[in-house]
């Protein structure tokens, strides 16, 4: 991973260019230091999700926008996290973010975080974070780091919806920033085919990972406001997205009033929604898929083939799934155990 600094010394700029300072991830990693780690996880996903359904997904989706926030950063700062230099130089730091757990930071100030950004609808679920980060506290403090803790609850979210399961490798560090105007960075419901595999293209996910990740939409919950530019109004021509099927768009519009004041209306991702399973392509395949950009799948040849593919196949799924989440999970930048995951040291 690629981090850069710039020193300011006497009004001379410096620019240095540090490979690697990314720290490799490993399955090992915690085993001298706290080796109940995946099984503490795992406790705090398993009960939070016994509760509450809606779990799994929240989990899932905190761990993809976690990992795919991944901006040059720029601070200010006399605190040197890698380089030793002259404490009264002003350093400004620029990093790789990725899978860092800035996404449970909370807003502090007037520095709105990640948390806060409009692409953040209905994210959930930080409690589960929070109850298995006091538990690893007790027993190995210090250690752990709240973007492992992440990575590995969206594993355990994963298996417990029926999913396949994975080792997860670990070894990533916090990071301490987090900011509202970088989730524009996410990809939108409404990107093309193009647009995704570009967004995906930059985090170094290739076009098979872009179809099987979003096979996640497996599980959980859109609401209208992601989806409803699709079912009313789409454009002069036609009210109804021509690669929607038109009577499941029907349904969208009785599920989804005009004047949205609620907020709250929305449809499930999946007619098996907390189940993790391939359905999803299939709905691709009968046009019935929510969001452009899951529609989008069928418009390069190649991730055609793949949607095909995955819907045919549940086992050829789950293992380009799991396969992709590594790759994505292995996206990092952070630099500090948190002791708080909502607050950086
Ligand atoms: C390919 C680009 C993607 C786009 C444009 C996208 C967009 C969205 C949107 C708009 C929602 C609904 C938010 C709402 O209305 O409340 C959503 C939900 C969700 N996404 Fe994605 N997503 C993408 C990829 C992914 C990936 C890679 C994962 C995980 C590996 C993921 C996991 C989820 C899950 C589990 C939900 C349901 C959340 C819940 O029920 O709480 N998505 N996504
Ligand atoms: C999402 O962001 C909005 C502001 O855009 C904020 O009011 C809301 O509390 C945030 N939701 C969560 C779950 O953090
Ligand atoms: C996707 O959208 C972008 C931006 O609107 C556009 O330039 C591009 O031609 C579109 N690509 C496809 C395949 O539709």
């Amino acid at each position: 991973m690629a981090s850069f600094a710039v020193v300011f010394s006497h009004f001379a700029i410096l620019l240095l260019s540090v490979l690697p300072l990314g720290s490799s991830l490993s399955l090992d990693y915690y085993e001298k230091t706290c080796p109940g780690v995946d099984f503490i996880v795992n406790k705090a996903v398993r009960s939070a999700a016994y509760k509450d359904k809606t779990v799994p997904a929240g989990l899932l989706r905190m761990h993809f926008h976690d990992c795919f926030i991944r901006v040059f950063s720029l601070e200010f700062s006399t605190r040197l996290n890698f380089f030793v230099f002259d404490k009264t130089n002003l350093v400004l730091f620029a990093w790789v973010k990725g899978c860092d757990a800035s996404v449970l930071l909370n807003s502090v100030g007037n520095n709105k975080a990640e948390k806060d950004g409009p692409p953040n609808l209905s994210l959930h679920s930080f409690f589960v974070i929070d109850n298995a980060k006091k538990e690893l506290e007790s027993y190995c403090p210090g250690v752990v780091s709240c973007a492992d803790i992440v990575a590995l609850a969206a594993r355990d979210a994963v298996v417990l919806s029926g999913g396949p399961t994975w080792d997860v490798p670990k070894g990533r560090k916090d990071g301490r920033i987090s900011k509202a105007s970088e989730t524009i960075q996410l990809p939108s419901p409404r990107f093309n085919i193009s647009q995704l595999q570009q967004s995906f293209s930059q985090r170094g996910l290739s076009l098979d990972d872009l179809v099987a990740l979003s096979g996640a939409h497996t599980l959980g919950f859109a609401h209208c406001s992601s989806f409803e530019g699709r079912i009313r109004n789409f454009c002069p021509a036609s009210n109804v997205d021509p690669e929607m099927n038109p009577s499941f768009a029907a349904s969208l519009r009785n599920t989804c009033p005009v004047n949205n004041k609620a907020k709250s209306a929305g449809a499930y991702m999946d007619t098996s929604s907390t189940t993790f399973d391939n359905n999803y392509y299939r709905l691709i395949l009968q046009k019935k898929a929510l969001f452009s950009s899951d529609q989008a799948l069928l418009n390069f040849p190649k991730t055609k083939n793949l949607v095909y593919k995955f819907a045919s196949s549940k086992e050829a799924f789950n293992r380009a799934f799991v396969n992709s989440m590594i790759k994505m999970s292995s996206i990092t930048g952070g630099q500090e155990i948190r002791k708080n995951c909502r607050a950086v040291n």
